[in-house]
C-alpha cells in the first residue's frame, strides 16, 4: 500500500483518527494534523514493508517508539499491524515529557489499544528487560534521534527505523577546517549539508554496528522537508573488522564529532 492509499484507509476510520486526535471534530482536520497524518502514513508504509519482509515469522511485533510525543506513529502502527499484517503489536512509547506520556495513555485507551505502555524517561536512560523487534523514532529533535539509534543498537533490535528532525549538533562544526569550505561558507548550504552529513553518518554508524541500511523517503519534500528515513535491519553475522572505515573516513573529512559515538561506545574503533 502506498502513502496516499494508507492516508485514505486511515481517513475512512474517522472515529479512530478522532480518538487519537489526528482529526478534529466533525471530521475536520487542521493543516498541522493533516501533515502529521501524511508523515505517519508515509513512515508506516516502510515500517509495514520491513515488518512483512524481515519479521515474517513473528506473531507479535514488540515496538519501542522513542521521543514518541503523543505517539501518533506508535498508536497508528499498533492499530494497523493486526489489520494489515495479521500480527499483534506490543507498544512501548518513551518520551522525556511526562505530560505527553500521560496524554499518550489517554489516546491509546481511547483507541482501544490493550498492549501499550508509556514511559516518561530520556531515551538514553530507558531500561527494559523485554526485547524489542522494532525501534522507531519520528522527528526526534536533534540528538534525540542519535539516542534512539544508540538505544536500538544497544537493545539489539533487529529493525531500527528513524525519520530525523533538526540536525543542529553537526551544523556548528562544519564552518571551517575541511575541504568543502567553499560550500559551507554559505549559511543555507551549510544547513543542508549538515542535515545530509548528520544522517549519512548515522547510516554509516548503523552499518558499522552490523546493520544493513537503506535511506528512503516517507513522502515528497512538499509534505515535509524532514522526509528522509533511515531504515536499518540487523545482519545475522557479526560486523567484519574494518566495517567502520566509511564512517571514519567521512567523519575525518569534515573533522566532526557525532554524539552518536558517545551515546553508543564500542561500535567505532579508536582513531589512529
Ligand atoms: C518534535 S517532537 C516529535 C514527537 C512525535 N514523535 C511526533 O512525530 O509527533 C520531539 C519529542 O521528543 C521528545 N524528546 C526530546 N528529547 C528527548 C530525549 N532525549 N528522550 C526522550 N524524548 C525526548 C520531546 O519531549 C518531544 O515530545
Amino acid at each position: 500500500m502506498e502513502r496516499s492509499q494508507l492516508v485514505a484507509h486511515l481517513l475512512a476510520r474517522e472515529d479512530l483518527l478522532q480518538a487519537i486526535e489526528l482529526l478534529g471534530p466533525q471530521a475536520r482536520g487542521d493543516a498541522r494534523k493533516s501533515k502529521k497524518l501524511g508523515e505517519v502514513a508515509g513512515f508506516c508504509v516502510w515500517i509495514l514493508k520491513y515488518v512483512r519482509r524481515f519479521l515474517a515469522s513473528q506473531d507479535t511485533v514488540r515496538i519501542a517508539e522513542f521521543s514518541c510525543g503523543k505517539s501518533y506513529l506508535g498508536i497508528v502502527l499498533a492499530l494497523l499491524l493486526p489489520e494489515l499484517t495479521g500480527k499483534q503489536a506490543r507498544l512501548v512509547g518513551v518520551d522525556v515529557n511526562a505530560d505527553l506520556v500521560a496524554k499518550c495513555r489517554q489516546l491509546a485507551d481511547r483507541a482501544g489499544l490493550k498492549d501499550a505502555r508509556f514511559v516518561a524517561e530520556r531515551t538514553l536512560l530507558f531500561q527494559d528487560e523485554q526485547g524489542f523487534d522494532l525501534v522507531i523514532a519520528l522527528h526526534a529533535c536533534d540528538t534525540a534521534t542519535d539516542e534512539a539509534i544508540a538505544k536500538g543498537i544497544q537493545l539489539g533490535a533487529p529493525l531500527v527505523m528513524a525519520v530525523p528532525c533538526c540536525q543542529n549538533q553537526i551544523r556548528g562544526q562544519i564552518k571551517s577546517g575541511h575541504p568543502l569550505t567553499a560550500m559551507t561558507e554559505f549559511g543555507p548550504v551549510r544547513y543542508r549539508l549538515a542535515n545530509l552529513l548528520t544522517d549519512v553518518l548515522r547510516a554509516q554508524f548503523l552499518r558499522s554496528a552490523g546493520y544493513h541500511v537503506e535511506m528512503l523517503e516517507i513522502g515528497s519534500p512538499r509534505l515535509t522537508p524532514k522526509n528522509l528515513c533511515i531504515c536499518a535491519r540487523k545482519l545475522r553475522r557479526d560486523p567484519k573488522p574494518g566495517r567502520d572505515a566509511d564512517y571514519r573516513r567521512l567523519k575525518a573529512l569534515f573533522g566532526v564529532k557525532p554524539k552518536l559515538e558517545q551515546f553508543c561506545p564500542g561500535v567505532i574503533g579508536e582513531d589512529e
